[in-house]
């Protein structure tokens, strides 16, 4: 049976750093995968994690089962950080269950989307982080791209987008991320999300608003702005949240999703069909990133440092930001890359062509995604001008 297999080809980001592993040039800079890299260009641990693993170490006295929902501290500090004191955790509409990472939150919801509408489509924008697409496929959902990313003008192609989502059809889904768009950068600005959340209203399609970066953007509850506003006037919608950048917490694979339903009548439907795809998926999630974000969410002094490392992490790839323009600028580079600055998150588009980053790569050991998005964490004072003058090289 196994010969009918055909190879597939390799997740193009995952790929990526598995050949930056495998490259022996002591000079190569790796821009590929969204993972936070301090000035040493080591993901470290968060100090805070190191103390709330220590608490764990000495608090917990069981190994029982924990349920399909997850960790239930877990889940209410995750509503609190993404909703604050809003009228759908008030009013009892919300239920959350925490996930194997963000990614398993994306996979639940669209199965708890395909088991309320078969038919639906999710629309994604133009372009989106590579595995949305073939995760919801692989769920058997079909899905649509709206415009969203001008990669002449650097900016949003926002007439073009709100004129795709205004034929969005009553029953579908459309993907929303809630900040730090992933791949460009390029954010909705409040009136975009007044605009997005009218138009959601009108034609009646269920948001599902990714939030993987809150507190990368400009701030934990800045970067909520978009979806605040938009859970306040729809009637339902489903958020998939992820602790992977903000706790630093990666591989521990610790997410949540949440569906906001819109009286509290649904919730216990809700809950239980969210239950159920769990059960069905893989029963119930790790407890050991749940209980480190719920031992920081718990104590002050801890949730102070965490948000002090987070402001160090957003401010270092922010740093960065005005740091490759003015390193690209001394190296005679023409070129205007001045829209980096106005992108949020991880992630910009270098907006240079197949070529040059085939030639970065091979002459010199810089990795980025094939379509040119840089993770901008990955440079530091020791690579940068390194990088500013092969991209300078490439260019010319
Ligand atoms: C990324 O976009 O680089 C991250 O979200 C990591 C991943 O799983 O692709």
């Amino acid at each position: 049976m196994f010969s009918r297999l055909q190879p597939v080809a390799t997740d193009p980001i995952l790929g990526l750093m598995a050949a930056y592993k495998e490259d022996p040039n002591p000079l190569k800079v790796d821009l590929g995968v969204g993972v936070y890299k301090d000035e040493a260009g080591h993901t470290a641990v968060l100090e805070c994690v190191k103390k709330a693993e220590k608490l764990r170490l000495d608090l917990e006295d069981s190994k029982t089962y924990i349920g399909m929902a997850g960790d239930l501290s877990f889940n209410a500090h995750i509503e609190k950080l993404a909703f604050g004191p809003h009228k759908v955790l008030l009013e009892g509409r919300t239920t959350t269950a925490h996930t194997p990472g963000g990614t398993g939150a994306l996979r639940v919801a669209a199965e708890f989307i395909k088991k309320a509408n078969p038919d639906a489509t999710i629309w994604v924008t133009s372009p989106t982080w590579a595995n949305h697409i073939s995760m919801f496929q692989a769920a058997g959902l079909k899905v649509k791209e709206y415009a969203y990313y001008d990669y002449d003008t650097k900016g949003l192609k926002e007439d073009a987008m709100f004129a795709d989502l205004a034929t969005v059809p009553a029953g579908d889904v459309v993907l929303v991320h809630a900040c730090c768009h992933n791949p460009s950068g390029m954010d909705l600005n409040f009136a975009q999300w007044q605009k997005f959340t009218a138009l959601a209203k009108e034609r009646g399609f269920t948001p599902l608003v990714d939030m993987a970066y809150q507190g990368f953007g400009l701030g934990l509850d800045e970067d909520t702005q978009g979806l605040r506003y938009l859970a306040n006037e729809v009637e339902e919608l489903i958020l998939c949240t992820s602790c992977s950048k903000n706790f630093g917490l990666y591989r521990e694979r610790i997410g949540a999703v949440s569906i906001v339903v819109d009286s509290n009548k649904m919730l216990e439907t809700a809950r239980t069909n969210l239950l159920a795809v769990v059960r069905s998926i893989y029963s119930m999630p790790p407890a050991h990133g749940a209980i480190i974000v719920s031992h920081i969410l718990d104590s002050a002094e801890l949730t102070a440092l965490w948000h002090q490392e987070l402001a160090v992490m957003r401010n270092r790839i922010n740093d960065y930001r005005q740091l490759i323009i003015d390193k690209l600028q001394a190296e005679g580079v023409q070129q205007d890359f001045s829209f980096i600055t106005k992108q949020h998150g991880m992630f910009s588009f270098l907006g240079i062509n197949k070529e040059q980053i085939e030639r970065l790569r091979k002459e010199f050991s810089i990795y980025m995604v094939g379509s040119s998005r840089v993770s901008i964490a990955g440079l530091n004072h020791s690579n940068i001008d390194y990088f500013a003058k092969a991209v300078a090289t490439v260019l010319k």
